[in-house]
């Protein structure tokens, strides 16, 4: 099983960009995802033949505009397993579907006293929201720590969690490590203590297949630019039952069945949570992105992800000493995300250095600065890979980096 990388190299016109006189080598895909062609034409198609408002108007664009809308809801359901439709409510992002959870849900359900479980490994949109809610309720946050290989300290998820525990809030795929984490069975540790679970899937659903049915989780959230598809749109995925009982998060047009002057009643699932406007066009477009994926097949992008991981992981390897990998060392355990120091160079200054040979990965803290403590740095470099890399452009990223080490040597040993 696998598909053919060439082909799909077709796909994406950013990938035959030049940058600096080099070809682009884009390594920063835990960050955002370049987009296919059909993804592009599909926003110059709604655009150039049927924008309009959706769910309001009569005419033949509107009902065009609605239908494929609606399309894309259903693609989103299919690719995750969802039960049903109901259960997928778009958002902006990743950021914006824990934050409907944590006022819609928390604001209801998490009382002073009550505790939450995150990790320590959270990117800070799985940490800030939660971090305000537990402020504002008198919760009290605990944390699973990481250990020293970058994987999670399980034993301690199930003494950490006990019949206060309301929730377990925690990333299925580490935005610097690259880990994965046992969803499943922290899924299970909540359950049994009468907890919820909320997956932040941002980078789960990008790279590995993904059931919300199976995993058992009460929320899954995701973000299309993360996963070929634009930017703006991301999706909360919630428990039919939770869903119907949690109250509106934005009010506005839309998500009201009837409105009087003082009161208003709450439209049908999933509509009650998206006031106003959506971003039609995005979510339009992130439905080419999800078609995308499924005819490739997440179990083959997986794979395809997993021999290019082992390889950098090797390759990277090699440069000695010097080089010091953040994270799980086998393939197995990690997506495609590779975090690492070189030489004692500064990761803005090799980011730089490596994006005059084209490369492009990034330098900073990773939105993960309780990781960065952890971890012992303030940053890291970060090399990510999707469908589209390829084994040559890890060469040309270990080959960039000698050049740096290089260039940078003799001031980083007299510095
Ligand atoms: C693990 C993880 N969670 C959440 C987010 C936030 O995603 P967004 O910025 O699309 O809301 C990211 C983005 O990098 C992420 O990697």
């Amino acid at each position: 099983m696998s598909y053919d990388v060439a082909a799909v190299r077709r796909d994406f016109p950013i990938l035959s960009r030049v940058v600096h006189g080099k070809p682009l080598v884009y390594l920063d895909n835990a960050a955002t995802s370049q987009k296919p062609r059909q993804v592009i034409d599909a926003l110059v198609k709604y655009y150039t033949e049927y924008n309009a408002n959706i769910h309001r108007g009569v005419y033949l664009l509107s009902q065009e505009a609605t239908e494929v809308y609606e399309q894309a809801r259903e693609k989103v359901a299919k690719f995750i397993n969802s039960p049903g439709f109901e259960s997928i409510i778009f958002t902006r992002n990743t950021t914006e579907a824990i934050n409907l959870v944590a006022y819609a849900w928390g604001r209801g359900n998490i009382s002073a006293g009550d505790e939450i479980v995150l990790s320590g490994m959270e990117h800070h949109s799985n940490m800030v929201p939660w971090q305000l809610l537990a402020k504002e309720r008198g919760a009290t946050l605990r944390f699973v720590e990481v250990l020293d290989d970058g994987t999670l300290n399980i034993e301690q998820l199930y003494s950490l969690i006990n019949g206060r525990t309301k929730l377990v809030a925690m990333t299925q795929m580490s935005n610097v490590l690259g880990t994965i984490t046992p969803v499943e069975e922290i899924v299970r540790a909540a359950h049994d203590q009468g907890a919820l679970c909320l997956i932040d899937g941002a980078q789960s659903a990008a790279h590995l297949p993904v059931d919300v049915q199976q995993l058992g989780c009460d929320f899954f959230a995701f973000s299309a630019h993360k996963m070929l598809g634009p930017t703006g749109v991301g999706v909360l995925y919630g428990r039919r039952e939770l869903l119907e009982e949690m109250p509106p998060f934005l009010g506005g047009g839309d998500m009201i069945m009837s409105v009087s002057l003082r009161e208003a009643t709450w439209n049908d699932l999933p509509y009650k949570f998206e006031a106003g406007t959506p971003n039609i066009a995005d979510v339009i477009a992130f439905g080419e992105a999800v078609d995308y994926l499924a005819r490739l097949g997440m179990k083959n992008v997986r794979q395809h992800e997993k021999e290019l991981t082992a390889y950098a992981l090797a390759a990277l390897g090699e440069l000695g000493p010097d080089i010091r990998i953040f994270g799980p060392r086998h393939a197995e355990q990690k997506g495609g995300v590779i975090s690492f120091e070189y030489g004692g160079i500064h990761p803005h200054d090799l980011g730089t250095a490596l994006d005059y040979e084209g490369v492009a990965i990034r330098a900073g803290h990773h939105c993960a600065q309780p990781l960065m403590e952890r971890l012992g740095v303030p940053a890291t470099a970060r090399a990510s890979f999707y469908l589209y890399n390829t084994k040559e452009e890890v060469d040309v990223l270990v080959s960039a980096l000698k050049k740096a080490r290089a260039y940078f040597g003799d001031a980083v040993r007299t510095a």
